[in-house]
């Protein structure tokens, strides 16, 4: 698991604050919640996960754990599941429930979520697990927890790509020390796997994902093209498919089971 460090202005804010607030920020500066449920069916987070979602009984019990903008929720919820869209973030669940009156969306932590034993026959995360610095176990621990035997967790983290590893450590501490804070982990495929295993998980599979975004990144990280340039996005869209997902790919997504 490598580490990726942030410059903040505070480094005493309490780490669960920091998330929060961080997150809360980012989702006011694209401008909240806008509803792009029509999006979702677009992403490779939904082809992976549709056919096993396929295979539940609707109203199947879904967890949404770091619901975002809200989106996953509603467009699940829109397809017939029972979808509970948890998040930190306090003032942007506010707007999700102005947005979505017909979805259930709360206040809340995924290390900690107050839902009962074996509740939930499906549970999916994207990008969230990785952001505490004590590392994911507390996340797994709690997804086993709620989750049906046989239920399945989908989670998604950054991956510890080939570009990174051959380029050192992204974001180094030493790179700002004293006043810089952790971030978030980065995995491994093997990594991942790991540490879903150790958590009483079945891994089933793992998936490099958002091999544009990646390409994106290293457009600007290795050639300082910047992101919002047309030649950026253009030669990002055209040369992905060609870059093996292991090299390149920004994020990896693990399917995992609860065991029997
Ligand atoms: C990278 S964003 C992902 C948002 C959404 N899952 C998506 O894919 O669009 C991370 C989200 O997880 C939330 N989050 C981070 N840590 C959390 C925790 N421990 N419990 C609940 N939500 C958390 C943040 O507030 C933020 O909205």
């Amino acid at each position: 698991m490598r580490k990726d460090y942030m410059i903040v202005s505070d480094t005493e804010v309490d780490e669960t604050a920091f998330v929060a607030d961080y997150w809360t920020k980012v989702w006011e500066k694209q401008g909240g919640p806008k509803s792009q449920v029509d999006q979702i069916p677009n992403k490779a987070e939904y082809r992976i996960m549709k056919p096993y979602l396929d295979r539940l009984q609707k109203p199947a019990r879904i967890l949404d754990g770091g619901c975002g903008l809200g989106d996953w929720t509603a467009r699940l919820t829109q397809e017939g599941f029972s979808v509970v869209g948890l998040d930190l973030s306090v003032k942007t669940v506010a707007q999700l429930e102005d947005i979505f009156p017909d979805c259930d969306f709360q206040v809340g932590d995924i290390r900690e979520t107050g839902a009962a034993d074996n509740s939930f026959d499906a549970y999916f995360s994207w990008g969230v697990f990785e952001h505490f610095e004590n590392g994911p176990q507390d996340c797994i621990a709690e997804a086993l927890r709620v989750l049906k035997p046989g239920g399945y967790l989908f989670m998604s983290t950054p991956l510890d790509n080939l570009r990174h590893a051959l380029r050192g450590t992204f974001a180094g501490k030493r790179a700002f020390e004293g006043e810089s804070r952790f971030y978030q982990y980065r995995f491994t495929r093997a990594e991942l796997s790991t540490e879903l295993s150790k958590g009483g998980f079945d891994v089933l599979k793992l998936h490099p994902i958002h091999k544009r975004q990646g390409v994106l990144r290293s457009l600007h990280h290795e050639f300082k093209m910047p992101y919002e340039w047309f030649l950026t996005k253009g030669m990002s869209a055209a040369l992905a498919p060609f870059v093996p997902g292991v090299f390149i790919a920004h994020m990896v997504l693990a399917v995992a089971r609860k065991p029997e």
